[in-house]
């Protein structure tokens, strides 16, 4: 009853829980629960990214999720939990350093991959030894898994190949007909999924960059290191990424997506020339802006993704603005690029997927 088959719709439930009375707040969590426990799916914001969650010990009900999202079903899940206690379920041979990290970043917006117990049924995890452990701090999000008296398997809660939903309004658009219930809770905070850092190996091994920096995790445990297969500016053939979601084309608009790099002077000159040629053609041209450099931009339609000063504005925007820029029809989309420490790491990995890995270094020829 909660599955959706085919050209079948479902009857999608969606509730905004900011914008309905507390009891029916209650009513909505009180359902959800029940969903979940029965074998369905339920969308819900996190802190990162919204999520579509399901019974991470129910086989069946992690299968729909793949269904839903139309995702390759090797692609591991992570398992978000509300309680500290709840990891010893689910993952055995914890190391002091990562019981270090867990007890620093969570709840928050930090995954950890630990030894599985056999309780973790191959469907969640794809088949892997490992397991992939989060709790979230969301307030919704906790509600929601508490309620349902769960540990939620959840992927982000878009279709596959689509920006990660950062808005209710985004989940609606990709799962509508396709689960029971979506609960709103309004635009997410931090915009990107999770940091993932792998904590059965001799060093922490950083397998997806987020908001938790390398730097974060270095400061608590001494050391860090990055998947080389996620690091540098182009897509590394020969190397196989040890989380297996990297490896897919991900977060695509469907314009075709340059980024441009280099001198604020020469990188806004060049998207200008760049806009400037296509629209001559008569294409569409999208333009990724800043703050600092918006109104330097005369031709095409230009949005600003946030402010170089707070990094953070520019990932809480990102997915939105792709978004955007789709159904806008965008069919080129010239960006301005965010190398840089820190949070450049984890907004340069999705943009550089975002574009196909085309880089343009500008004043260059
Ligand atoms: O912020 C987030 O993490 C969001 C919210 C909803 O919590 N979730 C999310 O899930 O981004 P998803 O499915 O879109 O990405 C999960 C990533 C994939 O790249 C997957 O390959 C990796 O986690 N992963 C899951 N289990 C793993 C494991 N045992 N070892 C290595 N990578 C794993
Ligand atoms: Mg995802």
């Amino acid at each position: 009853m909660y599955v959706h088959r085919g050209d079948e719709k479902l009857h999608t439930e969606y509730i905004d829980l900011g914008g309905v009375s507390p009891e029916e707040c209650a009513r909505a969590l009180k359902k959800a629960g029940q969903i979940i426990r029965d074998g369905g799916l339920v969308a819900f914001p996190t802190e990162t990214v919204y999520g579509l969650g399901a019974d991470g010990m129910n086989e069946e009900a992690c299968a729909h999720i793949y269904e839903a999202k139309g995702r390759p079903s090797d692609n591991p899940l992570i398992l978000h939990i509300v309680d500290f206690e709840q990891v010893d379920e689910i993952a055995k041979d914890i190391s002091e350093d990562a019981r270090k990290i867990m007890e620093t970043f969570w709840p928050g917006p930090l995954t950890v991959v630990l030894h599985k117990k056999d309780i973790v049924p191959d469907r969640t995890t794809g088949g892997l030894a490992t397991v992939a452990v989060r709790m979230p701090s969301h307030e919704d999000a906790r509600a929601f898994i508490r309620e349902s008296g769960r540990i939620i398997a959840a992927p982000s809660a878009n279709t596959s190949g689509k920006p990660s939903p950062t808005l209710g309004q985004h989940v609606y658009e990709d799962m509508n007909g396709r689960i029971p219930m979506i609960l709103d809770g309004g635009a997410v905070g931090i915009g990107i999924e999770s940091t993932i850092v792998d904590m059965t190996g001799d060093c922490p091994m950083i397998l997806r960059p987020g908001f938790i920096s390398r730097q974060d995790i270095e400061e608590v445990l001494g050391q860090a290191e990055v998947d080389p297969a996620i690091t540098g500016r182009t897509m590394k053939k020969d190397v196989i990424a040890r989380a297996p979601g990297m490896k897919y084309r991900h977060y695509a608009p469907k314009g075709q997506m340059i980024l441009v790099e280099g001198e604020k002077e020469a990188v806004v000159a060049t998207i200008n020339q760049l806009s400037k040629e296509k629209e001559e053609e008569g294409c569409k041209v999208g333009i990724i802006a800043t703050d600092e450099t918006l109104t330097l931009y005369p031709d095409g339609i230009a949005i600003t993704i946030g402010s170089r000063e707070h990094p953070e504005t520019v990932a809480a925007n990102l997915y939105r603005v792709l978004r955007d820029m789709d159904e806008w029809g965008a069919e080129y989309i010239y960006s301005e690029s965010f190398f840089q420490e820190n949070m450049g790491d984890a907004i340069m990995n999705r943009m550089l997927k975002a574009a196909g890995y085309q880089v343009l270094e500008a004043g260059k020829e």
